[in-house]
């Protein structure tokens, strides 16, 4: 299918140049598994980065570094200035009121934990009670477990149906007035579910009640703007979307940030210490103690820059074609059975292939280039949900094309004939 047949009926600008987006990922064409080219389908795990984010890196490590925020000479204020730059592209990106409400953490996985630790240490106690969701990530379900372990407080987990979309009724039935926080993700990482986000925000909201997105698997696949969707907090993880491992950022509105406590404690996170009293930073900076990974959030600053110039709405556009075009071709094949059927989903195609564990499919289609993930996703009750143990998973990124699908497909065939 030629590049120019992808523009999708939403997008009035000008076409998606996949071939010129494709040549941006070294990796793409440097790698043979098994001799064969690789078609990468495991950009939910970790995606691939483009040439101007390499460049970014290498550049920063041989003309900017030095230590941030901590000098007067000039290395340390080129790299100061790069950092904040990046934080800036991520406001930019999440379209923030604010820089000050960007918080840069090491991903999701850090950003919850932050909330958890200076939202919910500090103003959830015995009795209270979070409201999750059966999809969520292990990342969303273990620190508030943590805190309803530390704290006394209640776990209370909304329920999902057979196509993996979210109960609605139920959800909304888990509110009471000891509700104290709702955690929610945007796109569910094992099913490729997309959450009714302005609705779930809407509902915690009218209860008083601030709720966290996690964004990780949404970020890369869908535009988003915290203030149209007044989300507290929202956060994704940089290695998910072109950028480097290690880099990833907490938007918290002002007002929240400003009343919790700090994560961790050390240098810059502070304005003054001594051993009677010791006062705090500003936002966002009181939240980042230590020297942060600054490499990687301006590589992170970089590759947010590079997606939104290739525009978010086509890089959606052009992953929903390629998941339509994979789920109907998938399904045409007997004895397959996708986990994950919601009406609106994104970028992931979790699926099992007649009795083959996904272990043995993931193996086979390594054979042929194909590189899925098979497990249970670190989403262990979805799995339990759907009454299997682990899926193979599909998931698509923005250089992904339609003959990779066919060669997933092809992989897939030739697993069933080895099984028949
Ligand atoms: N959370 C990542 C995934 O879904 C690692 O694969």
């Amino acid at each position: 299918m030629s590049a120019t047949a992808l523009l999708h009926p939403r997008v009035t600008r000008a076409p998606y140049d996949l071939d010129r987006v494709r040549a941006e990922f070294p990796i793409l064409a440097n790698v043979h598994p098994h001799g064969k080219p690789l078609v990468y389908l495991d950009n939910a795990a970790s995606c691939q980065m483009p040439q101007p984010v390499i460049d970014r890196l290498v550049r920063y490590q041989t003309h900017e570094h030095a230590n941030i925020h901590r000098g007067v000479h000039y290395l340390s204020e080129t790299a100061t200035e790069a950092y904040e730059g990046a934080r800036r592209s991520v406001q930019r990106f999440l379209n923030a009121r604010e820089e000050r409400e960007i918080v840069f953490t090491t991903g999701a996985t850090e950003a919850i934990n932050l909330v958890m630790h200076g939202y919910g240490r500090k103003f959830i106690g015995a009795g209270d009670e979070i409201i999750i969701t059966y999809m969520e990530h292990h990342s969303n379900i273990v620190p508030w477990q943590m805190l309803c372990e530390e704290k006394g407080a209640v776990l209370k987990v909304a329920p999902i149906d057979d196509r993996g979309e979210l109960v609605l009724d139920a959800f909304d039935a888990l509110f009471t007035d000891r509700t104290r926080f709702v955690a929610v993700t945007h796109v569910s990482n094992a099913l490729g579910t997309v959450t009714p986000l302005a609705r779930l925000i809407e509902t915690a909201h009218a209860h008083g009640v601030p709720i966290l997105v996690d964004g990780a698997q949404a970020a890369p696949h869908l535009p988003v703007d915290v203030q149209a969707l007044d989300c507290d907090f929202y956060c994704f993880s940089g290695h998910k979307l072109c950028g480097p491992t290690g880099s990833g950022a907490l938007y918290g509105k002002a007002e929240m940030l400003e009343k919790m406590q700090p994560f961790k404690g050390g240098g810059d996170m502070i304005l003054s210490v001594s051993f009677e009293k010791t006062t705090y930073n500003a936002i966002p900076h009181k939240f980042e103690a230590g020297t942060p990974p600054i490499a990687a959030m301006i590589g992170l600053g970089a590759a947010l820059d590079y997606v939104s110039a290739l525009g978010m709405e086509r890089i959606a556009a052009h992953e929903h074609a390629l998941l339509e075009y994979a789920t109907s071709r998938l399904s045409g094949i007997e004895g397959i059975r996708i986990i994950g059927t919601a009406r609106e989903k994104a970028a992931v195609l979790s699926f099992y292939v007649g009795d083959v564990h996904p272990h043995d499919v993931g193996t086979l289609l390594n054979e042929d280039g194909v590189a899925v993930r098979t497990g249970h996703h670190c989403a262990q009750p979805v799995m339990q949900r759907f009454g299997v143990p682990a899926t193979a998973r599909a998931s698509f990124a923005l250089y992904n094309t339609f003959e990779e699908v066919d060669a997933l497909v092809n992989s897939v065939e030739r697993v069933q004939r080895m099984f028949a």
